[in-house]
């Protein structure tokens, strides 16, 4: 629990530190990349350790016998109702964007219910799938607000579809969504274009400005052999799309390894360019080429 709490707020000051970097450097592509490796595989482990933390403190701690939680085993639900958690963090994002906007879109749920017409459950650890929906409805309620500017806001929209291998959880908004050029840099730590929270305000959640929401939603996502995927849809809006596994058992953990390879990532900088425009003679590397892919 000590180490639990002495680490609690790693990603703020990580951020802060990151902030800062990029406010007294100038930083090239090989130190963007390098950065970014190091983090997701960094935070990566930090949610693998927490998750270790979580779990035994919740089955040996002093709270066992929690009344609201009766079915769950430590973090773990075995039937994670998604929908309540998708409804938990609408309603919990959109308080925040009430306090910064004055308003906020509605939610419209498109379809979440099985073959079976039951509401779709999985085994999942449901704090999880809250942050990745949390860190969703504050991006897409940010971009909608923006980007209508007037009362009447078109709504945000949820399917949530149980396949054979997948449980998808598709988020839709009407936000103007992202050039294609930018979309790439959706998921990098040091891209943001909300303004910086303020250092005073460290005690006040933010909407957005850290640039980190995506990037770690996606690492929870992936955790358990899962995904987030964006789509945007340049002057018109964003599907954002949570890939689970629907079997237990292929909901593996998946943490980094240090090797000889990783070590080998930060060294190479030279990435031989083997690709020419026709257009503008803009040469991108390989490296490049197989990023946008
Ligand atoms: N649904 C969306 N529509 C349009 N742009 C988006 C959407 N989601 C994300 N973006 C863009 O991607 C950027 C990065 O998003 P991300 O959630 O990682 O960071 P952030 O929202 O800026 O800050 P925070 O760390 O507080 O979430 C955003 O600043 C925004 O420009
Ligand atoms: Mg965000």
């Amino acid at each position: 629990v000590k180490i639990r709490n002495r680490h609690s707020d790693v990603v703020q000051t990580m951020a802060q530190g990151v902030l800062e970097l990029k406010d007294s450097h100038e930083i090239d592509l090989h130190t963007e990349n390098s950065i970014q490796y190091f983090l997701d595989r960094f935070y990566m482990s930090r949610i693998g350790i927490r998750m270790l933390i979580n779990q035994h403190t919740l089955l040996f701690g002093d709270h066992i016998n929690n009344n609201n939680h009766h079915q769950h085993i430590g973090c773990i639900d075995p039937y994670c109702d998604v929908i309540s958690v998708v409804k938990d963090a609408y309603e919990n994002a959109r308080f925040l964007c009430d306090q910064y906007y004055l308003t906020s879109p509605e939610l419209e749920i498109c379809k979440s219910i099985d073959a079976d017409d039951e509401p779709i459950k999985i085994v999942y650890v449901p704090s999880h799938l809250y942050h990745i929906l949390f860190e969703l409805f504050k991006n897409s309620m940010r971009a909608t607000v923006e980007h209508h500017k007037t009362d009447i806001l078109p709504p945000l929209q949820v399917t949530i579809v149980k396949g054979k291998e997948d449980v998808c959880v598709k988020v839709s908004d009407q936000g103007g969504g992202i050039p294609r050029s930018l979309s790439e840099r959706m998921f990098h730590y040091m891209y943001s274009t909300a303004p910086q929270p303020s250092k005073s305000d460290a005690h006040t959640v933010p909407l957005a400005g850290y640039g980190y929401g995506l990037p770690i939603s996606r690492l929870y996502a992936r955790y358990l052999h899962g995904d987030l995927v964006l789509l945007p849809c340049d002057g018109f809006g964003t599907e954002a799309i949570i890939y689970l596994k629907a079997l237990s058992n292929e909901a593996n953990e998946l943490l980094p390894i240090y090797n000889k390879m990783s070590t080998r990532f930060y060294k190479i900088t030279d990435h031989t360019i083997d690709w020419r425009s026709t257009c503008n003679h803009t040469p991108i590397s390989q490296q490049q080429f197989t990023q946008t892919q």
